[in-house]
């Protein structure tokens, strides 16, 4: 009989070398260090450069994660792709399955932008609690700096590149203590990265388009509302279901999208300011990376230590938002 309960069990992240601090954007486009960091805490971000993949930032997070773990790739059942910029729109997931070895493993991409992380923490579970699979590799990996219209100062200075990987398994005793995933179609129009082509005619009669997609856009002042109101609901309704007060939350874990959010939610929530993890002066929003950069930093700098309570947040485009309540390792 398989154990039907899940354990996360270690973490990984990787990040491109190349820096960008806030004063080199103002080479780019009308901007300021003061602008970016009063709102958004946003410092610095890291650049995928011409010959990096995603693929290989997310295989290198992923060797981190397996190591922690105890485990080998080759003991690897899934590998799920958080992902809006793989390196091919067929999905990227079996290129890190090729690049680990895991030779066992099914792999496929997940798409629900900066929310991936946590929408692929739920999918992965699903998978355990059935007893299916009891070894499975979770990446949140973006390299949004590809998609991005770097003469538009609404978006170009929030974001930034990077990889991070949590390997989920089997176990005795169920550490996904409740989760609560959402999604609203009426406002995708708040943040796009969009399909656009244009009308070519094929054969008489017979028109298709043709294009690719076009940088981001995004109604910040929107999108930013959005979070403030709905991230806070859905840590309620997930701490509810795990049986759980706001005060036995350790860490308060949030996509790293701005400060300003990052302190919105915890003032809502009543959580302290001690308990917030943040790293977004350093790397910027990374989308479906930013929650397991985050988390394998605090894991690494021995900030969360095992069995502590963790309230893990995305939110993002589609619009999606959901949260996931677990407690660290096994
Ligand atoms: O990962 C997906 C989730 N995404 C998010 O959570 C993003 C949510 N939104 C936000 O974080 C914030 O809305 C932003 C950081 C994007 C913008 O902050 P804001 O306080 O909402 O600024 P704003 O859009 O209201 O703009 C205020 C002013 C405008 O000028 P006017 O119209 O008042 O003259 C903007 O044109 O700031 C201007 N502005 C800038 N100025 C200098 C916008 N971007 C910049 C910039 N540098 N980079």
């Amino acid at each position: 009989m398989h154990k039907l309960g899940i354990a996360i069990t270690g973490s990984g992240s990787a990040l491109p070398e190349t820096s960008l601090d806030n004063e080199a954007l103002t080479e780019l486009v009308e901007t300021s260090d003061d602008w970016i960091t009063t709102r958004t805490g946003i410092r610095q971000r890291r650049l995928a450069h011409p010959g990096e993949s995603l693929s290989q930032l997310a295989a290198a997070a992923s060797k981190q994660a397996i190591a922690s773990a105890g485990i080998t790739a080759a003991d690897l059942d899934l590998i799920l792709l958080a992902t809006s910029t793989p390196d091919d729109l067929f999905g990227s997931a079996c290129q890190i399955q090729a690049e680990l070895g895991a030779t066992k493993a099914v792999a496929f991409d997940l798409t629900a932008a900066c929310s991936g992380f946590v929408f692929g923490l739920v999918t992965a579970a699903q998978y355990i609690r059935t007893g299916v699979y009891q070894n499975v590799l979770l990446v949140g990996a973006d390299i949004l700096s590809r998609w991005v219209d770097w003469q538009d100062r609404r978006t170009c200075v929030l974001f930034g590149d990077g990889a991070g990987a949590v390997v989920l398994q089997s176990n005795e005793s169920d550490r996904l203590l409740g989760f609560t995933l959402k999604s609203d179609g009426t406002q995708n129009h708040y943040l796009n990265l969009a399909y656009k082509g244009s009308s070519r005619e094929l054969i008489s009669d017979v028109n298709i388009s043709q294009g690719t997609y076009q940088p981001i856009t995004m109604n910040g002042k929107e999108v930013y509302r959005f979070a403030v109101q709905r991230v806070p609901e859905v840590i309620d309704k997930a701490l509810f279901q795990a049986n759980l007060s706001i005060e036995q939350i350790d860490w308060l874990l949030l996509h790293q999208a701005n400060q300003r959010i990052l302190d919105a939610v915890a003032q809502r929530l009543n959580i302290p300011k001690h308990k917030v993890i943040s790293n977004l002066a350093h790397y910027g929003n990374t989308s479906a990376a930013s929650i397991p950069i985050a988390l394998d930093e605090a894991v690494r700098q021995g900030k969360i230590q095992p069995n502590d309570i963790i309230a893990a947040s995305g939110f993002g485009a589609g619009l999606t938002w959901g949260a996931a309540i677990f407690q660290w390792g096994r």
